[in-house]
């Protein structure tokens, strides 16, 4: 429930109470609000970032701001695109509006009842899952000027990505001048100090109260990483005096049109099916926030973007949809990953409030740099510098964090296993997560592969093609289960496997041996060598054997991303796109526009553009060119893809829920029976697919199996 532009910095909306349930992103859709705050993050897990520069509104003679001035809502919130409306318990409406770097609050009061807006500066969304990684307000400062504005600025840490203090500065205008201004500043909800100063700064709580004389009340917010004034001048800016609050709702629903939803246009009237479509693109583009020009840490011609939660979420599925639809916004996120490790020394897997944190698996920019290149992003990315920032993730240990989640190693960023992987090819328990880390290094080592290829280093290409095969080294083949043998499973340093049951992974959390999936999941994860994986299985029907297990066993997890390819692979197998076909369909079917709509948490956008792929009828294969044909959902799409391209999708006889075998393709005209496509063949200059769909299953995928990159040396 957040009022934002496309990536913006400024992501406004409530933040609500509700027992302990954690507000990730401040809303709630039970509880109270207790204030209505300019940052948050859509879509995260492990614990609330944000939720800070806030007002909240409160009615008659106010005697302790640090008191709980939360409220019940009087009615159903309500939101547009650009628009949200809380509607209170005490009477007061409150309607948000935002551009990039401003927040517009319209306050209605009930008339005669003293209006007052709060603003306490240590407001910051808490967090009760006592992971240890619930933010603390640090310290602050607040003055009030004779014109009626105020300035200052917060300081908070830690949060899921455990960092250090970080400040943000805020400037706040009204449409009129308070008759009454008073800063406070107090402990817990213990008054210090209440009264006219203009001025009060340090760790305790503070903030002020300004009271009105009209009962309709409008503010203005700037905000800014890098000063008050600068906050000040984002305002006045973006929000001038007398700027309407409706000219700000509509002006952020022209730029998600013209930015965002413009972009996939499709023939269908079914009202669901299209508001899962937009809904779904706009759940894509909440984060990363574009920072540039808000960078506190380095000046650099270069963009800035913060706020990624996490590649490990996003490599898969979300990156190379955002890279089809936003271009320009995409080139500059890469650019801006390059220039952190420049920077910073690292590529994150994660960032926020300008620090790198929380790294599950791999370094997964790796991949997604790879999947950049191979598809030939170039423009502001000076490519050297973005393959040695990769060589970086693969040759150079991280300093140790000293996570209490995993103690091992590092999880700000890199590879922090880094030394067994050098050292035996593979991961021992010595470092936790080890077996999902291997395969995801893999992964890694392979977008260095590529990434090296492309640049014309042949020693470092060759080299990691090798390494980008080492999660051969965990592949038990005694290893049993369910009719199965091989899987991947811890390894000690003599080189013996440790008995692994792969149905079983302890807790799956960050201490054991395998992140929040099992070893039938991570088998099924040599995404760059899926010919050698078929062979270690046992061939094709085994294969196609092992996916259909992970069905059968209730393996498969649509809301977690380790599993997103696995029911796609089945196009590997000559003849057997179909059941493809029929897994997207499956998985569909856990999606909707409504409450409860995702079958996992968005997780920034990973489950958005999941089904979004799913609509388009193809899945990207992370790091390479290739594209799996999956079964389009509508008669027509287009896709704009800049520069005056389009990829065009029809299908004809399709019904969505009953009709969606191919009986037989044709790829920019001619006819197709692979059950792949390239970049190069229908994105790079636009193309056209013409599905004919049918209830019954055609064997029409018989031709040449997608590319196994990794494989050659079969
Ligand atoms: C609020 O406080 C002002 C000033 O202290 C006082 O004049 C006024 O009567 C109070 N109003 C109420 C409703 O208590
Ligand atoms: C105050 O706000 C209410 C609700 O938005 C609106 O109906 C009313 O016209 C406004 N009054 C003034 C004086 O702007
Ligand atoms: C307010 O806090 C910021 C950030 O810590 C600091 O740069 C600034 O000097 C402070 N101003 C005052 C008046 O304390
Ligand atoms: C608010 O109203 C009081 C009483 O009518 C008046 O004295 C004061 O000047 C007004 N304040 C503002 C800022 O308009
Ligand atoms: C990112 O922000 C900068 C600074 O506001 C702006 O110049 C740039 O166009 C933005 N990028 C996109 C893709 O909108
Ligand atoms: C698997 O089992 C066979 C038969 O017991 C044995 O010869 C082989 O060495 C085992 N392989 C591994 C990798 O343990």
């Amino acid at each position: 429930m957040l009022i934002l532009s496309p990536l913006a910095m400024v992501k406004l909306g409530p933040d609500v109470q509700s027992g302990t349930a954690d507000a990730y992103s401040g809303y709630l859709p039970n509880g109270n609000i207790w204030g209505f705050s300019m940052m948050h993050e859509s879509g995260t897990g492990g614990a609330p970032k944000y939720g800070v520069v806030s007002q909240m509104p409160a009615l008659g003679n106010i005697s302790n701001p640090l008191a709980d001035l939360s409220q019940g809502r009087a009615s159903a919130d309500q939101a547009q695109v650009g628009y949200y409306k809380a509607s209170l318990n005490n009477g007061v409406v409150v309607e948000l509006a935002a551009t990039d770097h401003t927040g517009l609050y319209q306050y209605s009061f009930p008339k005669g009842n003293s209006p007052s807006i709060v603003v306490d500066v240590s407001h910051v969304l808490p967090s009760f899952r006592g992971l240890g990684w619930e933010q603390h307000y640090s310290k602050g400062n607040f003055s009030f000027f004779p014109d009626g504005h105020y300035e200052g600025s917060g300081t908070y840490n830690n949060g899921w990505n455990l960092s250090p203090d970080w400040n943000i500065y805020f400037c706040g205008r009204f449409n009129e001048q308070p008759s009454s201004s008073n800063t406070f500043k107090g402990t817990g909800t213990t008054l210090a100090s209440y009264d006219t100063s203009s001025s009060v700064s340090g760790t305790e709580r503070l903030g002020a109260v300004f009271t009105f004389n009209n009962s309709n009340v409008t503010s203005r917010v700037g905000i800014s990483y890098i000063s008050s004034s600068k906050a000040c001048h984002n305002l006045d800016k973006e929000v001038p005096d007398q700027t309407s609050f409706q000219s700000l709702v509509d002006k952020a629903k022209s730029t998600w049109n013209t930015q965002v939803f413009s972009k996939v246009q499709v023939s269908s009237t079914n009202a669901a099916d299209l508001q899962l479509l937009y809904s779904s693109l706009y759940g894509m583009f909440l984060i990363p926030s574009n920072l540039t020009g808000e960078n506190p840490g380095w000046s650099s011609e270069q963009p800035y973007y913060s706020d990624v939660f996490t590649l490990w979420d996003t490599h898969r599925c979300h990156t190379p949809l955002f890279h089809i639809l936003e271009p320009v916004a995409y080139e500059e996120f890469i650019c801006s990953l390059i220039d952190i490790w420049r920077h910073d020394g690292f590529m994150p897997d994660a960032r926020s409030s300008n620090y790198n944190g929380r790294v599950q698996g791999g370094s997964n920019a790796d991949s997604v740099l790879a999947d950049a290149y191979v598809k030939g992003v170039r423009g502001c990315i000076r490519w050297d510098d973005g393959f040695t920032a990769m060589l970086t993730d693969a040759e150079t240990t991280p300093p140790n964090n000293h996570d209490p989640k995993a103690p091992d190693s590092s999880t700000k960023e890199g590879r922090g296993a880094l030394p067994d992987w050098l050292k035996y090819g593979y991961i021992t328990p010595t470092f936790t997560r080890a077996v999902s880390r291997a395969v995801e290094y893999s992964a890694n080592d392979f977008g260095l592969f590529q990434v090296a290829k492309g640049l014309g280093k042949k020693t470092e290409a060759d080299k990691y093609l090798k390494r980008s095969r080492n999660w051969r080294n965990h592949w038990n083949p005694n290893c049993t289960s369910n009719g199965h043998s091989g899987f991947v499973v811890p390894r000690r340093a003599d080189g013996s496997f440790i008995d692994q049951d792969p149905l079983n992974c302890g807790g799956c959390y960050w201490g054991d041996a395998y992140y929040e999936d099992n070893a039938w999941v991570y088998s099924m994860n040599a995404l760059h060598d899926v010919a050698t994986l078929k062979k270690f299985i046992g061939g094709d029907d085994k294969f196609v054997d092992r996916i259909n297990k992970l069905f059968d066993l209730k393996i498969f997890n649509a809301g977690n991303e380790p599993g997103f390819t696995s029911p796609y692979l089945y196009n590997f197998v000559p003849g057997k796109q179909h059941l493809s076909a029929q897994r997207s369909r499956d998985i569909s079917k856990l999606y909707n526009s409504g409450t409860g709509g995702l079958p996992g948490n968005s997780d920034a956008g990973a489950m958005e553009s999941n089904i979004l792929w799913q609509m388009i009828g193809l899945w990207p294969m992370t790091g390479q060119t290739t594209f799996l044909v999956l079964s389009p959902w509508f008669p027509q799409m287009t896709i704009e893809l800049g520069n005056g391209k389009t990829l065009k999708i029809s299908t004809t006889g399709g019904n969505k829920d009953t009709a969606f075998y191919v009986q037989s393709l044709k790829v920019n005209g001619k006819q197709w029976d692979k059950a792949w496509v390239t970049w190069q063949d229908i994105f790079e200059n636009g193309g056209t697919m013409d599905f004919v769909l049918g209830s019954n299953v055609a064997e029409w995928s018989t031709g040449e199996p997608p590319p196994s990159p990794a494989s050659g040396d079969q």
